[in-house]
């Protein structure tokens, strides 16, 4: 059944047929239709909270969603964000609790609270040099800079921004990769890294490079023994996530920033290739989690995303030491921006987002790191004796 709020935002929309795009209200049913798109598997139809009834394409898969919604024609953004509108939305009371903070976070209100004036008002087109619409908005984008870069230790001239996480990890591998192409063909990562950074390997394989997939022990780390052994005088880069997303360990990255920089080092040298691998780290579930110092963990590139920490989506960056100089071949080429090395025109309402966002978690993370410190304390404390006598 379509309700009468949708019904009206077809028709305003012009669409055809109902049937097409049909986003409507439902009461709960013992026997859900297919097409239900809910917050309890269908299975389990008296688990169903409020359900909303999407069109049988769209929950069929995404390319048919895709031809879906491309066949409505020209107004069918609109349309869909009026039918969206329209539905109703579950009460919160029967929504369950979401937990898995992993895989995204909600945007902090004050964050958008930021990111709002500069999709209505400062519209500006940062790298307009000429105009005041481009400074304001390339100053704002510049601020973003400084408080990520701030997050992690770095300098703001070493931050890239990026669609998110998976470029970045894209960027980092195939990027080291191209640059040093056969003179340097072989890449170190771990069994257990997200997807993004795996399949990048698999591509590069395909390529003709490398790659050595490190197992990790029981707890999930890895043998720092294995990594010496596996290093070779060809190796270009060692990626290594800092904090994993499925089980939550931190690898140890500084330890292995300082084996590249002796032994990986020693071993190019022997060959006579210059430089010691690089180490990249995908570090989306670490930063604004842990402190983070990529100077500290002699990190040269490491891969971040705001949708984890409380930013928008389709936003992150990526970190570049400049000195050493960490040079990289682009995977996007054209206008040059971002010093080269990821042309296009900036977000500057999801910069400035991610921007917020980071200067937030680290606000916030300094205070609970303390809170951390004052519970282990505390749990010391009790543990010998000494917090109870009073
Ligand atoms: C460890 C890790 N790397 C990369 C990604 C991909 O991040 P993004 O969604 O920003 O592309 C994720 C998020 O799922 C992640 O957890």
């Amino acid at each position: 059944m379509i309700a009468p709020s949708v019904r009206q935002a077809l028709v305003r929309n012009g669409a055809k047929s109902t049937q097409r795009i049909a986003a409507a209200a439902t009461a709960p049913s013992s026997s859900p239709p297919a097409a239900t798109r809910g917050y309890a598997t269908p299975s389990k139809p008296n688990q169903m909270a409020t359900p909303v009834e999407v069109q049988s394409t769209v929950s069929a898969g995404r390319g048919s969603a895709q031809r879906n919604i491309k066949s409505v024609g020209g107004g069918h953004r609109d349309l869909v964000s009026d039918v969206l509108e329209s539905a109703p939305r579950p009460s919160t009371a029967k929504r369950p609790i979401y937990l898995d903070a992993q895989a995204t976070t909600p945007v902090d209100p004050r964050v958008l609270d930021a990111m709002m004036p500069f999709y209505t008002n400062q519209y500006g087109n940062p790298h307009s040099r000429t105009h005041a619409y481009g400074w304001e908005s390339e100053a704002a984008v510049e601020a973003a800079r400084e408080h990520i870069a701030d997050l992690i230790g770095a300098d703001s001239k070493e931050i890239i921004f990026t669609s998110g996480a998976t470029e970045s990890n894209n960027m980092a591998l195939k990027g080291c990769a191209h640059f040093y192409g056969s003179k340097k063909n072989h890449i170190i990562t771990t069994q257990t890294e997200h997807k993004c950074v795996l399949d990048s390997c698999r591509k590069l394989q395909d390529e003709g490079f490398e790659v050595t997939y490190l197992p990790v022990k029981e707890n999930g780390l890895i043998d720092m023994k294995e990594l010496e052994d596996a290093l070779r005088p060809e190796t270009a880069v060692v990626s290594i996530m800092t904090v994993n997303n499925e089980i939550g360990v931190i690898q140890p990255i500084a330890e292995i920033g300082k084996l590249l920089k002796t032994k990986g080092a020693e071993l190019a040298k022997s060959k006579g290739l210059s430089g010691k691998p690089l180490l990249h780290t995908d570090g989306a579930q670490a930063a604004g989690k842990i402190p983070i110092d990529v100077n500290k963990m002699n990190v040269d590139l490491m891969s971040l995303s705001s949708h984890k920490i409380y930013g928008p989506k389709g936003m992150g960056a990526i970190y570049v030491r400049r000195r050493p100089r960490v040079r990289l071949e682009p995977i996007i080429n054209g206008g040059g921006q971002e010093r080269g090395l990821r042309s296009g025109t900036l977000a500057p309402p999801l910069i400035v987002g991610f921007g917020e966002a980071a200067r937030i978690a680290k606000r916030e993370l300094a205070v609970s790191t303390r809170g951390k410190m004052v519970a282990r304390g505390l749990g010391r404390r009790s543990r010998d004796g000494s917090y109870c006598k009073c």
